[in-house]
């Protein structure tokens, strides 16, 4: 019941944001905030500039674990691979599921994973990206199924739970271009098949996308167990490609501002009780990226 008010409220906001008025001033609100903050941008290494001013230019940055170099990255990918073997494939082909996710007690039990997603060095990427304080949207353990089913993340479309969303994406098994990679289209092209669709918030199909776009610009991020993809996902047109050969394994990181574009949106799957304890050990920084609700505060 919740969730239906949440969306409708979503509905209502996201319909009220579409009205030119009220776009421009949040526009001027957005911009103000980002001037504010921009002293308080934590400094970056020059590879994680480099890094940031990637995904700011393409909408996308590709990299590696062993490349980023974090110290929790062997546990973290230890531990991933462990609750990989732990998700069946378990969906059914009634309801046209093409996805499972861990459970909330899996991801209890493999504390680590969650935790990765709060390691300042990526929360500083992340901040530097977004240009605002961060707020962890949690994290979603996947395995998606090589079947037929083709809707919702399986169609082409962009985020809009705000202006910028940063997604992690760390594949946890070789993914090839049958593999069920992620796909973009670059952020430059994007902004034309924006215009050239007139593209309001919804999923596109394949055959319109090729209208709109010859797929030799599409790109797939194929890459071995381990790669691990920045996506700034409100700004570029993406889908997962459906994997024909093999499952794909991966685990999705989400991050927005504090003050999304849709206030009710939250995709933290955890309850309270349970986030408290995860970030029991964690500075004050990282807890209020976990608890950035103004009536979340601990
Ligand atoms: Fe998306």
């Amino acid at each position: 019941m919740y969730i239906v008010v949440q969306k409708a409220r979503n509905r209502i906001i996201r319909k009220l944001t579409e009205i030119p008025f009220v776009q421009a001033k949040s526009e001027l609100v957005y911009q103000k905030a980002l001037k504010k903050h921009l002293v308080n941008l934590p400094v970056l290494s020059t590879s994680d500039r480099t890094l940031v001013e990637t995904i700011k230019r393409d909408g996308i940055a590709i990299t590696s674990l062993s490349a980023l170099g974090i110290p929790s990255n062997p546990r973290f990918f230890q531990v991933a691979k462990k609750l990989m073997s732990e998700i069946p494939k378990s969906i059914s082909s009634e309801k046209n599921e093409f996805v499972v996710h861990a459970t909330s007690q899996q991801i209890m039990e493999h504390p680590e994973i969650f935790l990765w997603g709060v390691e300042q060095r990526l929360l500083n990427i992340v901040e530097n990206y977004l240009g605002l304080p961060v707020a962890y949207q949690g994290v979603f353990f996947r395995r998606d199924i090589a079947n037929e089913v083709a809707i919702q993340s399986r169609l082409w479309h962009v985020d809009l739970e705000d202006k910028k969303v940063l997604k992690i994406i760390v594949y946890l098994n070789d993914v090839n271009d049958d593999g069920g990679p992620f796909q973009y289209i670059p952020q430059s092209l994007t902004s034309t098949v924006v215009r050239s669709l007139k593209y309001r918030p919804r999923y596109i199909t394949e055959e319109i996308m090729q209208q709109a776009l010859s797929p030799s610009h599409w790109k797939s991020c194929t890459g071995i167990s381990g790669t691990v993809i920045f996506a700034g996902t409100a700004g570029i047109f993406h889908r997962g490609k459906i994997p024909l050969a093999d499952d794909r394994f991966a685990v999705f990181f989400d991050y927005t501002s504090r003050q999304p574009r849709q206030p009710f949106y939250s995709t933290l799957t955890l309850p309270k009780e349970n986030l408290r304890s995860l970030v029991k050990n964690l500075s004050e920084a990282q807890k209020n990226c976990v608890f950035w609700q103004q009536h979340d505060k601990i």
